[in-house]
């Protein structure tokens, strides 16, 4: 039978923690809706005993809440600067397992804790596998809300990021959206993959007004994939 994108989602969320996680360790908890089923299998099997003593780094206020909700205990970079282990979903992932994030507008929290993590295991279903990256939606920008139009218009003159179109990430009522952090997004477009992600990035921190992008390079250990011909990995 076909299984479902949550059934793909379930398989690789259920399998990080089971694979990756050991009583002691401090782990990083990704946002969105691959994530999430990692969060929920972290509760259950501290529920069951299976693991203990653990302490979690949640990447968003929703993750946050979940991990509160099933008892998860919760630490802060600020009190454990390094992490055994993070797991995380991803809007698209290449061949050199670099990615895009924060199509959930979790870039910030997300990238601060996967950095600090000895191991960053990504999990996603095969379609967010992409010939080159920036091709599948949008490329988020978290940007500072002062004189936000400003630095859009910046971006988009940038030349790495040649033929993006930019655009501020809205709600349903057409408000701009607010992250965690109080700032706004700006989401680029390209017709094209990014030509080099490395510099697009460079660029980008070069920005003033920038806050954060959501091109993850040369950050995932290891990838879980599931698709219609089952788990795998992809290691760096
Ligand atoms: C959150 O800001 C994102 O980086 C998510 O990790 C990413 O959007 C993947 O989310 P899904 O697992 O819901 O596709």
């Amino acid at each position: 039978s076909m299984a479902s994108a949550d059934d793909l989602k379930k398989q690789v969320g259920y399998k990080a923690v089971d694979d990756y996680v050991r009583s002691g360790m401090v782990v990083g908890l990704g946002t969105g809706s691959t994530a999430a089923f990692a969060v929920e299998r972290l509760g259950q099997k501290l529920a069951a005993g299976a693991l203990r003593d653990i302490r979690c780094v949640p990447t968003s206020v929703r993750t946050e809440e979940q991990a509160r909700s099933l008892n998860i205990p919760l630490t802060t970079l600020d009190e454990d600067a390094e992490l055994d282990v993070a797991i995380d979903g991803a809007d698209e992932v290449d061949s050199a397992l670099n990615l895009v994030k924060g199509r959930g507008g979790a870039l910030l929290r997300e990238k601060m804790v996967e950095v600090c993590a000895k191991q960053f295991i990504v999990i996603v279903d095969e379609s967010k596998l992409v010939p080159g990256l920036g091709v599948s939606g949008a490329m988020p920008v978290e940007v500072t809300p002062f004189c936000w139009q400003h630095t859009m218009r910046k971006i988009a003159a940038l030349p790495a990021l040649a033929g993006c179109r930019a655009e501020a990430r809205r709600d349903a009522a057409g408000a701009l959206y607010v992250t965690d952090n109080g700032n706004y997004i700006v989401d680029l477009y390209f017709e094209k993959p990014i030509a080099d992600a490395y510099q697009a990035a460079q660029a980008l921190r070069d920005t003033v007004g920038v806050v954060e992008h959501g091109l993850f390079l040369d950050m995932a250990s290891v990838v879980i994939v599931a698709g219609a011909q089952g788990v795998y990995e992809k290691h760096r």
